[in-house]
């Protein structure tokens, strides 16, 4: 269903350099599939088999007995949000599907509740179902993210928005799918309150800003619409992933490279050896190769596959049972409590200290390491750890009080619980510490903003933890 044009400023979505890299053949599958199913910022299209509210009211036809053009109808949301000259859809019965869906609303009584249809329309059946004003908090949403968080975030959410570059730490690239401070498991996606509330409060401590001025609507709108880009941008990329192996320029280079390799070698063996392709044939033969994968669908199969993988993920984050949500009350916060805190902080269980230093400060060993680029041997050329979208990054200082994920208890809870999504800050579930052992840590963290000015130079961890009697130098 295609949402038509917003009137904002001329922009395209960026394809992943990985897209880019594919033979002309998988690329122009890859690029023709996102435009079709997703469309462009200019003409967004809704792909309705994912958990997105493109926004509309429902309804089902009761009564067609009334003035010829107007029906009776049960609305299943708020009537007030239907304008006059609104657009409905039929979704279901004789009109649905084809020219005749789509007509325009003449008039509405609230009262009555009954429809007056654009001149023309054919009379559709009693129980035919139908959206009014089909995809307008879409709609709202690009224009409120084009207005107030695209040029940090980018038209494709990319994070890559002409100030983006700029900020440390970097806007979020949705294009993961993943969120950092959510109120779900370490696996779970985020759910719509936690985006709502990053966007109302912004993120203390960074450039990302509160939207608290921004009404409701709009702020619930641009909510669905970061999901949407979030799931675009996830789905571009794990359906590119499929193809890189056979179908990158990069990969077929890399195979040509090595069998010439091994071709040369067994030819200085006086080895019987057959010439492998060039490079340009070996292109040309994973063209071939390709038109194959379309024609057996099995191209069809991977947008299948993806589709229906993104679709469960963001639809299983609205559940219940995926929150965090303690099962005991907040151990209460003394002295002792903290302690065992802080022990638990500085043991091998946690190794919080390994990061966050002895004293809390995000100067622990770890941020002197160099550290391999995730999945690969290949260490990243400076120090420190960096997130998953390969941005330096520093454990937060404990002892400013500032925290980005929230700041109550409980947010502190789910952030140990859950980790950092996309970062190094480690998710410590339930088999590795019990609730209590938690609230412990969280009293202790909490303390830390308040401690006496601590001097830098420290026992070593181990040796504190080896006698527990003995409390870090301060
Ligand atoms: C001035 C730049 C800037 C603007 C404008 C901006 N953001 Fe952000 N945003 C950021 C930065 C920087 C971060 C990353 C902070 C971090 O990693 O801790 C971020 C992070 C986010 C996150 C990720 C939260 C998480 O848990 O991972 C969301 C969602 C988000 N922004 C939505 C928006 C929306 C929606 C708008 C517009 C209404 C917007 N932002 C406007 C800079 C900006
Ligand atoms: C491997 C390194 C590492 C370990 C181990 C680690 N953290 Fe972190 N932690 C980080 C990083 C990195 C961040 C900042 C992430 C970001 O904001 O992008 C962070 C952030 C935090 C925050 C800030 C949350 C917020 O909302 O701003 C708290 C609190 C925290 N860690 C507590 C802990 C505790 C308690 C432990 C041990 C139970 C721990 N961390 C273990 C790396 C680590």
């Amino acid at each position: 269903m295609n949402l038509g044009c917003g009137n904002g400023p001329q922009a395209v979505f960026k394809y992943r350099p990985t897209t880019d890299d594919l033979i002309p053949e998988a690329n122009k599958a890859v690029t023709k599939t996102l435009t079709d199913d997703f469309g462009t910022p200019e003409a967004l299209v809704a792909w309705e088999r994912f958990p997105i509210n493109y926004g509309g009211v429902k309804g089902t036809v009761a009564s067609t007995e009334g003035p010829s053009g107007s029906i009776t109808v049960a609305l299943e949301g708020d009537s007030s949000k239907i304008s006059k000259n609104a657009s409905l859809l039929w979704v279901s019965g004789s009109q649905a599907g084809g020219k005749s869906a789509e007509t325009n609303v003449k008039g509405f009584n609230v009262e009555t509740k009954t429809l007056q249809l654009a001149s023309g329309s054919s009379t559709p059946s009693v129980g035919d179902r139908f959206v009014v004003g089909f995809g307008e908090d879409m709609q709202l949403g690009r224009v409120v993210y084009m207005k107030n968080c695209m040029h940090c975030h980018g038209v494709t959410g990319d994070g890559n928005g002409p100030t983006g570059k700029f900020l440390n730490p970097r806007p979020r690239d949705y294009r993961n799918g993943k969120f950092k401070f959510t109120s779900t498991q370490s696996q779970e996606k985020a759910t719509r309150d936690d985006l709502h509330r990053i966007i109302q409060y912004g993120i203390p401590g960074t450039y990302m800003p509160s939207f608290l001025l921004l009404g409701e609507r709009e702020t619930t709108a641009v909510v669905e619409y970061v999901r949407w880009l979030a799931i675009r941008g996830e789905f571009e990329k794990r359906f590119v992933e499929e193809l890189t192996n056979d179908y990158s320029q990069t990969a077929i280079k890399d195979s040509t490279d090595k069998a010439e390799k091994s071709y040369l070698e067994k030819k200085k063996n006086k080895e019987e050896a057959e010439k492998p392709l060039n490079l340009s044939k070996a292109i040309k033969a994973a063209g071939t190769a390709f038109k194959k994968y379309v024609d057996d669908k099995e191209l069809d199969g991977a947008v299948e596959e993806t589709a229906n993988l993104l679709a469960s993920a963001w639809t299983q984050a609205e559940t219940p049972e995926v929150l965090i949500i303690p099962t005991s009350q907040r151990v209460e916060d003394t002295l002792e409590s903290r302690e065992r805190g802080r022990l638990l902080y500085m043991s091998n269980t946690t190794k919080c200290y390994t990061c966050h230093g002895p004293t809390g400060r995000g100067d622990g060993a770890a941020t002197e390491d160099f550290w391999d680029k995730p999945g690969t041997s290949v260490k990243y050329p400076n120090r420190g750890l960096h997130d998953e979208w390969g941005n330096p990054l520093k454990p937060r200082n404990l002892t400013s009080g500032q925290y980005r994920g929230g700041r109550r208890p409980l947010d502190l809870f789910r952030r140990i619980r859950a980790g950092i999504k996309g970062t190094p800050m480690p998710a410590f579930g339930d088999t590795v510490l019990k609730e209590p052992q938690v609230w412990d840590i969280v009293n202790y963290v909490m303390s830390l903003p308040y401690q006496p000015k601590q001097p830098t130079a420290v026992k070593h961890p181990a040796e504190v933890v080896a006698n527990n009697e003995e409390k870090p130098a301060n």
